[in-house]
Order: C-alpha cells, then sequence, then structure tokens
C-alpha cells in the first residue's frame, strides 16, 4: 500500500448539505407536519436539531470544518404560512440566516423547494392544479426580491422526481396520491414553474447560478437480457429525462445527488414495480449499496447529456450512532477519488456537498439512519462532531484528498 494525495482544482468549492425541514424543528405549517400526525412516518421531527435557535453556533462548527459554501434551503410553509400572505419575521430570520454565512466568508446555495410545501397549498392546490405555477412563481419573487443579494447558486426543486413519484404514484409522501393523470400533471406543472423561476431569478440577478438536483444515484442491471435492458432505459428515461428534457436549456448548472448502486434484478416472485426490485445491503442502515465507482460514471453521463458544469449537491452515507465513522471517511475518500479521475478526464465539476453537516430528520425513516459529520444528541441538542468532520476538515483546508492506493506488482 501507498499514500497518494489528490489535488483539487483551486478554485474547487467544498461544502456540507441540509434541507429546511430535516433541521429547523417546529414546521408546524407543513404538509410534512401533518402527515407525521397522521402516523406516516417512523417518528415525529418536533424540534428536529433545533437549527432555526442554533444556526450561529451550527455556522462556527462550518468554519471549523473549512468550508466554501453550506447548502441550505426555506421553508416555504414558514415564509408563507397563509395563502398570498408573506411572514416579515420568517424573511427577516432567514436574512439573518444566510448574512450570519456570508459574515464568515461562507457561499449560499439555496434550495427554494425541498419537497415540503404550506399546508394550504397542499389542501386548496397542490402541484396537479395548473394554479401551482403562479403560487410558486410569486412566492420565488418574493425570495429573490428580499432575499436574492444574498444567494449565490439556486437549487430551485431538490429531487422533483423523488416527490413526484411518491406523491402521486406509490402514495408515501404528502399528498398521498397514487394517481397516473394527476402525477402527470403535477410534473408538467413542476417543470413550468420551474421554467419561469429561473426566468425570475435571471431577470434581476443576470451571473446568478440557478438550477436543480438530480438524484442521479447509478442503476444497472443484473444480466443483460433484452428484459433488463429495457428496464434500464426506462429507469432512466423516468428519472433523469423526464425532468431535465423540460428544463435541459434552462439551467446553468447541472446538480448531481449521488449516493448508491441501484442493482435491478428481474424477480418474477416480487409483486411490486413489474416483478423488478433493486437489490440491497443489509448491512447498510438503509440497505444501500455502496459503489464509488459510479459516482464518475454518473458524471460523465451527467455531463453527455446536459453539456453543463456539474455541482455535486449532495453525497453521503448513514452509519449507526456514534462518533468513530471510519466507513464514512472511506466512503468519503473513494467517492472523492472518483470525482478527481472526473475531473481529470476534463468534466468540469465546481464543488462537492456531503451530505450532511448534522445527523438530521430522514423523512419516513425519522431519525435512525445518521448521515452526519456531526453526530446529534437529540435529547440535549448537543452537536459532537465525528471522526469524519476533521478528515473531511483536512480535505476542504488542504484542497486535497490522500488516499491508499493498492501497488500493482510489476
Ligand atoms: C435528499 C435528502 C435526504 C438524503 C438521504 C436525498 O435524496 O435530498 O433530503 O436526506 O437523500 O436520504
Amino acid at each position: 500500500m501507498s499514500k497518494q494525495n489528490l489535488k483539487f482544482p483551486k478554485n474547487f468549492l467544498w461544502g456540507a448539505a441540509t434541507s429546511s425541514y430535516q433541521i429547523e424543528g417546529d414546521n408546524v405549517n407543513s404538509d410534512w407536519w401533518e402527515w407525521e400526525q397522521q402516523g406516516k412516518t417512523k417518528d415525529l421531527s418536533g424540534q428536529a436539531c433545533d437549527y432555526w435557535n442554533r444556526y450561529e453556533s451550527d455556522h462556527a462548527l462550518l468554519c471549523e470544518l473549512g468550508v466554501g459554501v453550506f447548502r441550505l434551503s426555506l421553508e416555504w410553509s414558514r415564509i408563507e404560512p397563509k395563502e398570498g400572505e408573506f411572514s416579515s419575521e420568517a424573511i427577516e430570520h432567514y436574512r439573518q440566516i444566510l448574512a450570519d454565512l456570508k459574515s464568515r466568508d461562507i457561499k449560499v446555495m439555496l434550495t427554494l423547494w425541498h419537497w415540503t410545501s404550506p399546508i394550504w397549498f397542499q389542501e386548496k392546490y397542490g402541484w396537479h392544479k395548473k394554479a401551482a405555477v403562479g403560487i410558486f412563481s410569486r412566492y420565488a419573487q418574493k425570495i429573490v426580491d428580499e432575499l436574492g443579494d444574498l444567494i449565490d447558486v439556486y437549487v430551485v426543486l431538490n429531487e422533483p422526481m423523488v416527490p413526484l413519484g411518491m406523491g402521486f404514484l406509490t402514495g408515501e409522501f404528502p399528498p398521498g396520491s397514487k394517481n397516473p393523470w394527476k402525477f402527470w400533471r403535477a410534473l408538467n406543472n413542476m417543470a413550468t414553474a420551474y421554467r419561469e423561476t429561473y426566468r425570475i431569478i435571471h431577470s434581476r440577478y443576470a451571473n446568478a447560478q440557478v438550477g436543480i438536483s438530480y438524484l442521479y444515484n447509478w442503476y444497472e442491471v443484473d444480466g443483460l437480457g433484452p428484459i433488463e435492458k429495457i428496464a434500464n432505459r426506462i429507469s432512466r428515461w423516468y428519472r433523469i429525462d423526464l425532468f431535465g428534457n423540460r428544463i435541459k436549456d434552462l439551467q446553468d448548472y447541472v446538480g448531481v445527488d449521488y449516493y448508491r448502486l441501484g442493482k435491478i434484478v428481474f424477480d418474477p416472485k416480487n409483486h411490486s414495480y413489474l416483478g423488478f426490485r433493486i437489490e440491497e445491503d443489509p448491512s447498510n442502515p438503509l440497505r444501500w449499496v455502496t459503489y464509488a465507482k459510479g459516482m464518475r460514471l454518473v458524471l460523465e453521463e451527467a455531463y453527455r447529456k446536459f453539456e453543463k458544469p456539474i455541482y455535486i449537491i449532495e453525497n453521503g452515507t448513514p452509519t449507526d450512532s456514534g462518533i468513530e465513522d471510519d466507513g464514512r471517511i472511506d466512503f468519503i475518500k473513494i467517492h472523492l477519488a472518483e470525482v478527481a479521475k472526473a475531473i481529470e478526464s476534463g468534466i468540469p465539476i465546481a464543488g462537492y456537498n456531503y451530505w450532511s453537516l448534522l445527523d438530521n430528520y430522514e423523512w419516513l425513516s425519522a431519525y435512525v439512519p445518521r448521515f452526519g459529520l456531526v453526530e446529534m444528541d437529540y435529547e440535549t441538542m448537543e452537536r459532537h462532531p465525528r471522526k469524519s468532520f476533521y478528515e473531511y476538515a483536512k480535505i476542504c483546508k488542504n484542497n486535497e484528498v490522500e488516499i491508499e492506493m493498492v501497488d500493482e506488482k510489476i
């Protein structure tokens, strides 16, 4: 074994990612809050990480980490708790949060919609209604007017195909519908709302960087028979093309979220998903299969398809609790080694965010999988940086990753 240091480009942006609902706490006006009360999740989000009140000390952690960018989101239901009525207190509070980041020389990568909507929106409209386009655009306009001076990168929508599929086809996310017709309309409305928002942002801030994130996991089929090939093509069409082709020319970058390998197995005994299932790794808290090479494969695929610079907006792994997380350190390093190879091959990659800064509320699975560089004690709200926090800090500060290489025998 020998060590090798992989250098990253001079302006490469190192970051950490989060989302409002998963860390802020007490988002009582959100559709997800209601969803939880109906017993649809493993546990209630409650105070989450109480980031809403503790953002300053969390930003101090970001400084210790040495990141150049923080990816966070706004909770639409705080900003517009009632239809058409914007809360100046909430906007002012977000202003303080973003200004605090800027005062620490940390760039702001802001998601406008990370899966959660105000209750009134869900009850009266929903994404499947045409009115959703105007309503979302009005919210986006308000943010650009009130907070635009503090935002560097906009992620207008987070992985839209996830809430579209789970909200309108499988019924696991709000609004809990299983209706392909509604799904189709919601898809089109969301894409139109995105295009509208892209124009709104650029008409005021010509140089803003605007895009979305795609859940860009690497999918492979078990065997290469015709059924598997077709399944793989359909899966890519669904995950990337359906939304991506609708907004292709209105993206300043492509946002890639990469977590795992999805190995599609044809198993006629499986009755869901037309007899197809995804292979699982029982040793992983979410049964996800780690596959570092897939990171490079998706970067290549995303660049071939969109021909735009790429931000890796999320990459991370869940581990059990405890601060000794060597598995996470390996995960980060082997994935970054693939990012380095992709950069070397000429793909323009602007930055990498680790998901997540803190353990947080993981949607349906609540608090069990832990993704944080920092461990949360949810009883006391204390934060304990893990071993990976210090390793990632080294990477950010040195702009390089030290990896072990297996020596090749000559
Ligand atoms: C989502 C996050 C989530 C993470 C880990 C991403 O797809 O954007 O909200 O916590 O995956 O499951």
